[in-house]
């Protein structure tokens, strides 16, 4: 499995198994043991997920060792809005129950203060060493600069919706201006009711047929050729194999941009800008993810 190398030194494999809307406890646990079993050694899940203990229980079945295995978990809005964010974590790591957590972010941003006081909670668990690194999901330039004036520890990390007709171009050039890895969720489109037509774009099935691969693995192999860390979810065998399967061939360049070229900024979920108003606008009944 190729490897990145966060900016504390840290390395970090570059295809993960993404675990969302992953809780049914049979399928979930037997999902992350096969995937364990196929060679993935990196897992994503949060707070919000629901699904922490089941993940914790698989790796500590699997017998591999511990330090093998990268496990990112999320502290959710909710926390990081009423300054619960060290409580978040430490619910967390009990549910996961795997001694520490490897990477460790704000899911969403709040708002500038909620963000920086949150921050600097993830810098003093660094410090303490209970996570290995610490970083940012759904955060755009403008959230990140803010940060950057008050953080003391950079950000190692920024995971962001991204696929082939969403291609966060300025997030990419920014990230890499600054050091920060990116990480890109619903690599494959998403689990939304509107998600699955890459599956059937044009270009991307004569791309699938000229590398005898699925459109899946083109696409991934395009994030692990443009250095992006992509977390690909299923829980179905065939798919959780084949989705770390892209390691035996290499786009061409021309291919590369072809697959960038079919960006239609697509974004499927919320505009990070809009999301505390999406999520104050639900209502309140099971919403509390903070511990
Ligand atoms: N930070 C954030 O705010 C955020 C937001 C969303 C997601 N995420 C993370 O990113 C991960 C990935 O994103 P996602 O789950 O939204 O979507 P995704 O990985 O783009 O797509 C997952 C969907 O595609 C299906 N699928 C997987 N492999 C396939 C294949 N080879 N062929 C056909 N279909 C396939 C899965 O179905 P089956 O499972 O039924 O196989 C599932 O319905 C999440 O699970 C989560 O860990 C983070």
């Amino acid at each position: 499995m190729k490897k990145i190398i966060l900016n504390n030194g840290v390395e970090m494999p570059i295809v993960g198994l993404g675990s969302y809307k992953a809780t049914n406890p049979e399928e979930t646990k037997e999902a992350i043991l096969y995937a364990l079993e196929c060679g993935y050694r990196m897992i994503d899940t949060a707070a919000y997920y629901r699904n922490e203990e089941l993940i914790g229980e698989a790796i500590r079945e699997s017998g591999i060792p511990r330090e093998e295995i990268f496990v990112t978990s999320k502290v959710w809005v909710d926390a990081i809005e009423k300054g619960k964010v060290r409580e978040s974590f430490e619910a967390s790591l009990k549910r996961l129950d795997i001694g520490y957590i490897d990477l460790f972010l704000l899911h969403w941003p709040v708002n500038r203060e909620a963000n920086i006081k949150a921050w600097k909670v993830l810098e003093e668990i660094y410090k303490e060493g209970k996570v290995r690194a610490i970083g940012l999901s759904n955060y755009k330039e403008k959230h990140i600069n803010e940060l950057l004036e008050e953080a003391e520890i950079k950000p190692a990390l920024d995971q962001v919706e991204l696929h082939p007709d969403f291609t966060q171009n300025e997030i990419y050039e920014f990230c890499k201006e600054k050091g920060i890895q990116l990480g890109a969720w619903s690599p494959l489109g998403g689990q939304k009711p509107n998600s699955g037509s890459l599956f059937k774009d044009p270009t991307l099935l004569k791309l699938a047929e000229k590398y005898g691969k699925s459109v899946a693995q083109i696409i991934i192999r395009w994030d692990v050729q443009r250095g992006i860390v992509v977390i690909p979810k299923s829980v179905h065998k065939e798919r959780i194999k084949a989705n770390i399967e892209v390691f035996d061939f290499e786009l061409s360049g021309e291919d590369m941009e072809l697959i960038s070229s079919l960006n239609e900024n697509n974004r499927i979920d919320q505009d990070p800008d809009n999301f505390m108003n999406y999520w104050n606008s639900k209502p309140e009944e099971g919403k509390n993810y903070t511990v």
